[in-house]
């Protein structure tokens, strides 16, 4: 059998500390720790603790040339198999290991995209939890946060600047105020789901760079004009589209249908994408801006900032959601807190080859607030 090593693994040397009656027994705290080598390959999605001996064994083979696995003790030999951070010529860990090489991702940017997935957490106990631990101390035991400004000269020594004359922007960007309270009683108008979804993503012109480039003009800009990211939508009221999961087109400006669902069902789904965040699930619609990473890669191969790109990309195009949805006197949110397992199952996503970054959402916002929103301008909430 011919083996050889992953393309991308990260070992950690994790420290973890252990009681033992014993020690205590025999004087001190009873603690002690040990050093605990966490192997985590992007191909597996999964990390593993592994012996010492296993761990220098990795570390000492090669991920390039393919050699007699003979050599390697049998112990060692099968528990790096079974994790497939030994991978075997031919087999279908081979395969799902040449499509992470083939994608060119940094080797970092890759541990830390799918180290960083969730399945089916649920954010409000994580908060909970949170909240248990410090109790009402929360403060105490955080300590102020760092000052809100940085400030790098005495009041006297700062060059003051005019003021603009206030503009129609000035008045969108005073009334971009996350929503966490839907109306969850009225659809949203086709017309208004549409040019949201236009304006956020939807592709001004189309230009023929060179033979078989071709690149998208948007609103937003992107890392090299190529534009890697997709959105799919939960629909869950909008007049005249069923509930369920869609795919926008950017080109057609269509949506490409994937599963129509009862709207019970998309809520529940909503659900599990945003990490069961409550005061979310009344949105009529989710956008789920998700990465094609070989449409960056293409270009950035192997790139020290081509993974930060992709998340850049996203934030432009969340503020343009936000300011479209604002702008048509409706509300819009984003949440990093996603499910981005479910999401990819949901949309039977390749995760090797796109994943969601985070949820965006929008819709009619509630007359009544009972949720928090951040509005100290009360530019949506007047008398709040
Ligand atoms: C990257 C990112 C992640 C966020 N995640 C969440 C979230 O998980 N839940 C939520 O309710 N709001 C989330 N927000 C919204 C922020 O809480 C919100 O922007 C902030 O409170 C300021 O309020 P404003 O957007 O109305 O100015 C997120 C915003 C950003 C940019």
């Amino acid at each position: 059998m011919r083996v050889r090593r992953c393309g991308v693994v990260m070992l950690e040397p994790a420290e973890r500390v252990e009681f033992d009656l014993a020690r205590l027994a025999g004087g001190g705290s009873g603690l002690y720790t040990t050093i605990d080598w966490i192997a985590f390959a992007p191909h597996t999605g999964r990390s593993f603790t592994l012996t010492a001996a296993e761990a220098i064994a990795l570390g000492g083979l090669s991920p390039s040339e393919w050699i007699e696995a003979d050599g390697i003790p049998a112990d060692v030999l099968e528990s790096l198999l079974a994790h497939t951070l030994l991978i075997e010529e031919g087999s279908e860990a081979d395969a799902r290991d040449q499509r992470v090489r083939g994608t060119d991702w940094r080797p970092t940017a890759a541990v830390m995209h799918f180290a960083s997935r969730w399945r089916a957490v649920e954010t409000e106990e994580l908060q909970q939890q949170f909240i248990d631990n410090y109790q009402d101390d929360l403060l105490d035991h955080l300590g102020p946060p760092p000052p809100a400004v940085r400030e790098r000269s005495d009041a006297d020594a700062r060059i003051a600047l005019p003021k603009a004359s206030r503009s129609a922007l000035d008045a969108l960007l005073d009334g971009r105020v996350t929503c966490r309270n839907f109306d969850r009683d009225r659809a949203l108008s086709k017309a208004d789901f549409a040019a949201v979804l236009y304006r956020a993503f939807g592709a001004r012109a189309v230009d023929d760079y060179a033979p078989g480039v071709e690149l998208l003009k948007k609103g937003v800009p992107s890392a090299g004009g190529l534009h890697p990211t997709e959105a799919y939508l939960l629909v869950r009221r909008v007049d005249g589209v069923e509930p369920g999961l869609y795919h926008y087109h950017p080109v057609h400006h269509a949506l490409e249908p994937i599963r129509a669902m009862p709207l019970d069902e998309a809520t529940a789904l909503a659900r599990r994408f945003v990490g069961a965040q409550p005061y979310l699930l009344d949105a009529q619609a989710f956008v789920i801006p998700t990465s094609r990473f070989r449409r960056n890669f293409w270009k950035y191969r192997n790139h020290a900032k081509s993974y930060r790109a992709l998340i850049l990309d996203i934030g432009h195009l969340s503020q343009t959601l936000y300011l479209a949805a604002t702008e048509l006197g409706l509300a819009a949110f984003i949440t990093a807190a996603v499910n981005e397992v479910d999401i990819e199952e949901a949309f039977g996503l390749d995760p090797l080859e796109e994943g969601p970054l985070a949820v965006t959402g929008f819709g009619i916002r509630a007359a009544a607030k009972t949720e928090v929103e951040f509005d100290p301008l009360h530019a949506v909430w007047k008398d709040a």
